[in-house]
Formats: structure tokens, C-alpha cells, sequence
């Protein structure tokens, strides 16, 4: 089957990224990105294409060579359903606040009404393609649904779980270690498996384009984050008996990391992971495996969770035992507020518990981040914490430049592992502060003996 028209829905991190890479590498298929938040359409279709809604080195060049040409963002959601041959459901799958599985299972309202408008707007047969991270078996929830109130046509529902990392999003989607397809095995499912096979193979060599059946490529998302996070989580783990025992956590990552079958990657002790997709997926897992009552398995999974919290929890606490027992009134400077360098995403980031610690504590927060904005983090302070707002506004202030974040500040965390970090006037900011000067650096990424010789008091996870 040729694709001619590629619709995708939900023009988020992933959406947006991913059809602006297909629509790249594709020039000969028309790819329209759609949702109904009308400010995010205006801005990816914003002139300057700097002001494209989602900041990801080398993005803005590839959306610039396709913009036009044959990459659309539009609010029509109907029309491109209509027009496209195969259409990728990218929205949001965020875990639930309400009801059964509150607080573990993945909503999955976007992805039915999704289900839903695309059955009632379809007049011919269609490739539906699940991008958005779901729980296992949701494609027989989304073929019931299309099955049941379409017009008649054929669907055939693939599972592409998308692996990209925020901030490398661009260069793992141009040269990724893998694309997962997950198919029916007939002749119609393997039909369009290989016409979605053929589109990747444009630019990615064919043995990285793995298939498998639908139920192994939904789950093998949820499991890849879960393998993932679980390594932090360990490493994390180790980082508090390092402080016990003055044994270096990078260099016990160094030493177990060089064993070929441990590798090295995914081994830095932080303040914890952050990012949209590690805690909700693993809460989506301990759901489902409760779901299957399989007790022991979502236990299992639990602690990865349990441990991340208690990594930012321990953090803060460290900075108020440390400025011996109160931060009341005190100026803590952030450095970072984005859940890892190179994004502008906040979403479950360590740095919104950690101020929201420590405005429990009465600190007063300057935070000062290179990418976000600051109505976001007033946003995820609300958001996280039921507190009067006015006192999230009262106690964290956002400044834009480094310099005045710390300037008579008590103590510097950092939150973020942003490179411009390592280049700042170290000496310049010693200086400026109240002394004893604090630096508590949740990413471990600052010259420790550098810091000291000038006189800070340097605490880092893990030493
Ligand atoms: P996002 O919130 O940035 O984007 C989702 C978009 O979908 C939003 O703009 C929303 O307005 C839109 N939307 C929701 N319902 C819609 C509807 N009915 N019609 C049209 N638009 C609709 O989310 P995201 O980070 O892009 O994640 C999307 C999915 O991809 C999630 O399932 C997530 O778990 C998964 N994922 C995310 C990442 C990541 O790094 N962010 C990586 C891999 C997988
Ligand atoms: C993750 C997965 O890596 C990606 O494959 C999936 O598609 C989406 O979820 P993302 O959350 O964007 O990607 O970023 P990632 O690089 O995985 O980092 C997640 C968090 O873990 C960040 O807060 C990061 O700082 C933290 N981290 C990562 C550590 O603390 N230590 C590490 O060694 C690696």
C-alpha cells in the first residue's frame, strides 16, 4: 500500500518531533500534525520558526526544511482524518487523578475519543497507528471501538511505541537503536505493518525495524522505561550508602559500568528522574499487574518509585540539616528548573519537589533556568501542592540570569544538568553570596575540589 497522506493527532513532544522527522526524510507524503489546543498549532505554525512550542536541539532546522512543503499543523482534525491513509494517535496518556486507578492506571480519554472521532469521520479504510505509550491490550479497546461505531470501513491498529529522549529527540529519531512495530498476524495486519516498515526504511537500515506482535510491543514500551528508571533508581540506591561509607558513587558506576553486560550508560546518581514518561509508566505497570493480581510484580516495581522519592525527599532534607536546621527566610538559589538538560519540559521534574519542600520550609526560592518559562513553574507548584498560590508567588522567584539567582543567597542547588553551569564565574558567585556559601548539586556535575578552594561548602549526591 503507497502512503500518500499522513495524519497524526496530538502535536506534542512526541507528535511533533516525530512527524516533523517522517515528514523530512518523506518529502513525496503529505504529513499533517493536528490537536484542538489551538495555541500550540499557532505557535508551531509561528513564522519564526525559533518559536516553535517545543525546544529540541535541531528541531527548528527540520521544521523549517518541511514546514509548507509537506509538514502541516492544523486545528482540523476531521479533515486530515479524512484525508490521511494512516494516522498516528500521539496525544497524551497522563495517569489518572479521578476514580478507578487514581493515581496509578493511564487515562486513556484522550486515546477513545480519539478512537472515537476517527471511526466517525473515516469513509475508508485506514493503518491507526498507536504512538502514545498504552497499556497492554489497548489496540483491542481502540479496534472495538473504531469496529463498532465506524462507518464500515477497514482498520488495522499497529503499535509504534516511540523511544526517543527529550532533549536527543531529533538525533534518536534520525538514527534511532530501534523502531518497534507491533502487528496482527494476518494478511491484512502484516499488509500494514510493511507499509509502515517501508516508510522507516527510508532512512533507518531495515534491521533496526524490529516487529512483533501487537500485545509485545505495547508492554515492551512500559518495560523498556521500567528497565530504565529502575537503573537510576539503583544507582541511587548506592549514592546513600556511598555517603555512608565515603565511597564514590561515579566511581562505583565507573567500575560496575565497565562490565560489558551492566554497561555504562543510565548510571548517573541524581536527585532523582523526572520527565512525563518514567513515573507514570511505571505506575501504569504496577496498575496493570495489580489488575492481573499479580502482587509480587507490582511490588516489585513499586521500589523504584518509592526510592526516586525518597532521592528528592533526602535531598531537601539534606539542605535544611545543613543550614543548620532552618531555611526560614532564607535565599536558596536554583539553578535548573527543566527535568533534564536541553528541554524546556518540566513535567515531573525533581526541582518542583524540592522548592515545594522547601517552601514548606518557608525558603525563599530564586530560581533562575535557560529554557523555562516562568508562568510554568508557578504552574507546577500549583499544580503539585494545594497551598494558596499566592504563597508559591510570594516564595519562588524567577530571575534570567544566573548572577542575581545567587547573588546574598545562602545556598545553590542544582537541579538541572545544564553545561553553561560548569562555565559560570564560580569565584564571582562565591562572592556575592552569604557566607558560609552552600552548593548542593543534585546532578553531580561541578568541579568539587575546584568549588572548595574557593571557599564553598560543596555537597553532591553520592561523596
Ligand atoms: P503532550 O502532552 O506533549 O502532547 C499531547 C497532545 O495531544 C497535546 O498537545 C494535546 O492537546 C493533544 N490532544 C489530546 N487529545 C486530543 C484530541 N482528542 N485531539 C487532538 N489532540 C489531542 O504529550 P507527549 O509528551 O507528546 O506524549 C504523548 C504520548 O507519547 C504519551 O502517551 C507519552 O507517554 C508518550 N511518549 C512521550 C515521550 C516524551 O518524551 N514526552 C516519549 C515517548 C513516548
Ligand atoms: C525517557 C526514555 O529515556 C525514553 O526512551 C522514552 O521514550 C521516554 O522516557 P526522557 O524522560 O525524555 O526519556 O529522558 P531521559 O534521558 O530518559 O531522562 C529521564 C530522567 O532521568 C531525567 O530526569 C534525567 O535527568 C534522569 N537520569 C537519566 C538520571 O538521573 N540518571 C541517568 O543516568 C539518566
Amino acid at each position: 500500500m503507497k502512503i500518500k497522506n499522513i495524519c497524526c493527532i496530538g502535536a506534542g513532544y512526541v507528535g511533533g518531533p516525530t512527524m516533523a522527522v517522517i515528514a523530512q526524510k518523506c518529502p513525496d507524503i503529505k504529513v499533517t500534525v493536528v490537536d484542538i489546543n489551538t495555541d500550540r498549532i499557532a505557535a508551531w505554525n509561528d513564522e519564526n520558526v525559533e518559536n516553535i512550542p517545543i525546544y529540541e536541539p535541531g528541531l527548528s532546522d527540520v521544521v523549517a526544511e518541511a514546514r509548507g512543503r509537506n509538514l502541516f499543523f492544523s486545528t482540523n482534525v476531521e479533515k486530515a482524518i479524512d484525508e490521511a491513509e494512516m494516522i498516528f494517535i500521539s496525544v497524551n496518556t497522563p495517569t489518572k487523578t479521578y476514580g478507578i486507578g487514581k493515581g496509578m492506571a493511564a487515562d486513556l480519554k484522550y486515546i477513545e475519543l480519539s478512537a472515537r472521532q476517527i471511526a466517525s469521520v473515516a469513509k475508508s479504510d485506514k493503518i491507526i497507528i498507536e504512538k502514545s505509550t498504552l497499556p497492554v491490550r489497548t489496540a483491542e479497546a481502540i479496534k472495538n471501538i473504531l469496529d463498532n461505531s465506524g462507518n464500515g470501513v477497514n482498520f488495522q491498529i499497529l503499535s509504534n511505541p516511540e523511544f526517543l529522549a527529550e532533549g536527543t529527540a531529533v538525533e534518536n529519531l534520525l538514527n534511532p537503536d530501534r523502531v518497534l512495530i507491533g502487528g496482527e498476524q494476518t494478511e491484512e495486519g502484516e499488509k500494514a505493518v510493511q507499509a509502515l516498515v517501508n516508510i522507516y526504511a527510508r532512512w533507518i537500515p531495515e534491521d533496526r525495524l524490529l516487529t512483533t506482535n501487537v500485545w509485545s510491543s505495547e508492554l515492551s514500551k512500559l518495560t523498556a522505561n521500567a528497565f530504565l528508571a529502575q537503573r537510576i533508581s539503583s544507582i541511587n540506591a548506592m549514592s546513600e550508602l556511598c555517603e555512608m561509607t565515603e565511597a564514590d558513587v561515579d566511581e562505583v558506576a565507573r567500575a560496575i559500568g565497565s562490565d560489558s553486560r551492566i554497561g555504562p550508560k543510565f548510571l548517573k546518581a541524581s536527585v532523582g528522574f523526572g520527565g512525563s514518561c518514567f513515573q507514570k509508566d511505571i505506575l501504569n505497570l504496577i496498575y496493570i499487574a495489580q489488575s492481573y493480581g499479580l502482587q509480587e510484580v507490582a511490588d516489585y516495581w513499586e521500589q523504584v518509585i518509592i526510592m526516586n522519592n525518597h532521592q528528592r525527599n533526602r535531598f531537601s532534607r539534606n539542605i535544611v540539616q545543613t543550614l543548620f536546621n532552618t531555611v526560614s527566610g532564607k535565599k536558596i538559589a536554583f539553578l535548573g528548573w527543566a527535568f533534564k538538560k536541553e528541554t524546556n519540559d518540566t513535567r515531573e521534574s525533581a526541582a518542583i519537589y524540592v522548592a515545594d519542600n522547601l517552601i514548606d520550609e518557608q525558603a525563599d526560592i530564586v530560581v533562575y533556568d535557560p529554557k523555562v518559562k516562568s508562568e510554568q513553574m508557578y504552574a507546577d507548584l500549583d499544580y503539585l501542592n494545594s497551598r494558596d498560590e499566592n504563597i508559591n508567588r510570594e516564595k519562588l522567584t524567577v530571575v534570567n540570569d544566573p548572577y542575581s539567582a545567587c547573588k546574598d543567597a545562602h545556598a545553590i542547588a542544582i537541579l538541572t544538568e545544564w553545561d553553561e553551569f560548569k562555565d559560570y564565574d564560580w569565584q564571582r558567585i562565591y562572592d556575592g553570596m552569604m557566607k558560609p556559601a552552600f552548593v548542593f548539586d543534585g546532578r553531580n556535575i561541578l568541579d568539587k575540589e575546584k568549588l572548595e578552594e574557593i571557599g564553598f561548602d560543596y555537597y553532591c549526591i553520592g561523596k
